[in-house]
């Protein structure tokens, strides 16, 4: 096949892949075109930084391409009007590069401290601990029972049947309740999050609480957390490339009232770890070592 009838069939075929994943993912309602609508405390300072440089980097675009233009026309080649050759004006130079200088600064100042507040701050005492962890294609979902606690997690106890590296043994793990790619967070209640991985590196992904972080196996993340400020359905999606089956590695995430999400609770029996690991025993090749 000639050079330009291959490279126009290949167009087809990725044009046709994009068509197909794209009538696979949810369709989204609103926004289609724009960013997804914010619900997250934190969403704000996030949204307001992305339009203050998008405006900032727009006027600028537009300013300079335009006197570009202009000075392009004007000055055009002409037959017999010699070249003009400039040095430069150091005045200009000075300016040019100042005010760029302490919008740069500014802005990095700003973020940083956003940053600080999002995910050095504390998170609140009373926040509701939830435990997620990533695994090869789905989400490991762990929520405290009546006592608020969850069971400690430890990295270097997480394996195949103790996603959440839990002390079977461990008090405060016995009501806890699992679920799998399902997460019901309350509505105006701060949630601690504490993520993890079983195998490889997953990413906890909602671009609705613009929230992205990524979950590197051996490491329990907690210091992010996040407070929803309107219910909805949302999706949580896996954010690194983990393997064949990433593209369907989503869970539901939704939003609710207090008194719905206490109803959910209520629905829920504990799942604690010690039961699993009793009708799952280690097998004997494992424990030979
Ligand atoms: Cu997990 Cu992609």
């Amino acid at each position: 096949m000639p050079a330009p009838f291959k490279c126009f069939t290949r167009v087809i075929l990725i044009s046709l892949l994009a068509l197909v994943s794209a009538a696979h993912a949810e369709v989204r309602q609103t926004s289609v075109w724009w960013l997804p609508r914010n619900v997250n405390m934190f969403g704000h300072e996030i949204d307001f930084i992305f339009y203050l440089i998008l405006w900032l980097t727009g006027v600028t675009a537009v300013a300079v391409f335009s006197v570009m233009i202009y000075f392009l026309v004007k000055y055009r080649a002409r037959p017999g009007i010699p070249a003009i050759h400039s040095h430069g004006n150091n005045a200009l130079e000075v300016i040019w590069t100042t005010i760029p200088v302490f919008i740069f600064l500014a802005l990095a100042i700003y973020g940083n401290e956003q940053w600080t507040q999002m995910r050095l701050r504390t998170p609140p005492a009373d926040a509701l601990p939830v435990a997620v962890v990533g695994e090869q294609f789905g989400w490991n979902v762990r929520y405290p029972g009546p006592d608020g606690k969850l069971g400690k997690m430890v990295a270097s106890k997480v394996g195949k049947d103790n996603p959440f590296g839990i002390d079977p043994a461990d008090p405060e793990g016995l009501d806890d309740f699992t679920t799998y790619n399902d997460i019901v967070f309350p509505l105006n209640r701060p949630v601690r999050l504490y993520l993890g991985s079983k195998d490889v590196i997953h990413a906890f992904y909602v671009p609705e609480f613009r929230l992205y972080q990524d979950m590197v196996p051996g490491r329990v993340y907690d210091f992010v957390w996040l407070k929803a400020e309107a219910t909805g359905n949302f999706q949580l999606a896996c954010n690194q490339l983990c393997g064949q089956g990433h593209y369907k590695m989503f869970g539901k995430l939704s939003v609710v009232e207090e008194a719905d999400y206490q109803t959910w609770v209520k629905s829920k029996t504990p799942t604690p770890t010690a039961s699993v690991e009793k009708s799952n025993p280690v097998p004997v090749s494992l424990v030979k070592k």
